[in-house]
């Protein structure tokens, strides 16, 4: 990418796009569009066409689309499966069409297969049957793969696809109904040392390992992979370790400062015992994960410190939208 370039961050103030925006910005890119979702709809295919033959981005990272927790993928599978497919079908036209020289999408190590052996190997997607609890997100994103990899075969567009295992960082989710198992914990115990609480219950037994990518390391994979990867193959990107959910809620709450005892209530699901991806194929290509798991929870809760008034805001417009969508 040359640094006169412009480059579209699609979901530029989520997770992952607000990592993106960090990562171009201290690569000294100018160009970065980052229309918010009010201004860009990115289901209206209409308005992503006026966008695209506007702006002409050189490149596009995909980092829009509906994300969410069990509940919310059981809740709301229509809105899941609809709005995933229409975004990404949009932006990856749009793109094509328009003359983007390349695109970057975003996979999740949650779409492989329910049973697929661990390390997940780039070789295990569509070898088995899905999670069934997010199965309609993980088919619009498998979908949005083999777009990827058609748009390359038909038209030798360059389209990438990359696996991201789960990620945490500024700006992530804290709310606890719709929350990853991260951000979750900093709250609780964030709440259990202001309160003065003596105890902290952990769902489950705290025995299942998962693994953690800080964001703003993602963000650094993909700029590397927009310089130097090619091929329409998916690309897994994590840690490459994983760790106990005791062994996490042990740095959370040694981070959160919080002294009380942690019980784990072993009457809740555990879930899949580990989740780690097989990080072989990039670390080949030269690039590995740089943030330890207790300096990515440190800088994540300093955030969160910062940002306490923007997250009790985000949590009554989540709770107001969860109405709406209960009554449409
Ligand atoms: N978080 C993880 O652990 C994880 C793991 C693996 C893969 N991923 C992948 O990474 C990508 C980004 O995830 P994230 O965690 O950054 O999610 P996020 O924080 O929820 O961000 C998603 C972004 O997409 C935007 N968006 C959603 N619907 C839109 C629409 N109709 N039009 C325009 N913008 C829209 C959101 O806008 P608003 O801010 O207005 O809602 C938000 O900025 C996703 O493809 C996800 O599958 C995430």
């Amino acid at each position: 990418m040359n640094q006169d370039a412009s480059i579209f961050v699609a979901g530029a103030r989520g997770l992952v796009g607000s990592a993106i925006g960090r990562a171009l910005a201290a690569r000294g890119f100018k160009r970065v569009l980052t229309p918010s979702r009010s201004a860009l709809d990115l289901r209206d295919r209409a308005a992503v066409d006026r966008f695209f033959t506007a702006e002409r981005p050189d490149y596009v990272f995909m980092a829009a689309a509906k994300v969410g927790g069990i509940v919310a993928n059981d809740t709301y599978p229509a809105d899941f499966i609809r709005d995933n497919l229409e975004i990404q079908t949009n932006v990856i036209d749009a793109a094509y069409r328009s003359g983007t020289r390349k695109l970057c999408f975003l996979g999740s190590s949650c779409i492989y297969p329910r049973l697929a052996p661990q390390p997940l190997n780039e070789a295990s997607l569509l070898t088995g049957p899905l999670e069934p609890t997010n199965q309609w997100y993980a088919v619009a994103k498998i979908a949005g793969i083999k777009m990827c990899q058609a748009y390359a075969l038909q038209h030798g567009f360059n389209a990438i696809s990359v696996m991201p295992t789960n990620l945490y960082g500024p700006g992530d989710n804290f709310d606890l109904q719709t929350s990853h198992v991260l951000p979750a914990l900093l709250r609780k115990f964030h709440a259990a040392k202001e309160s003065g609480s003596g105890e902290v219950t952990v769902w489950g037994s705290g025995t299942p390992r998962r693994e953690f990518l800080y964001a703003d390391d993602l963000a650094d994979a993909l700029c590397f992979l927009m310089e130097r990867y090619d091929s329409p193959e998916i690309i897994n990107v994590g840690w490459g370790e994983d760790v106990t959910i005791a062994e996490l809620a042990e740095i959370v709450a040694a981070t959160v400062g919080y002294r009380g005892a942690i019980v784990y209530d072993r009457s809740k699901p555990d879930g899949t015992p580990r989740k780690l991806l097989d990080v072989g194929k990039i670390a080949t290509l030269g690039w590995r994960a740089r943030t330890r798991l207790p300096d990515g929870v440190r800088a994540t809760y300093d955030w969160y410190l910062a940002n306490l008034k923007h997250v009790a805001r985000s949590d009554a417009q989540k709770t107001l939208e969860s109405q709406r969508s209960c009554r449409d």
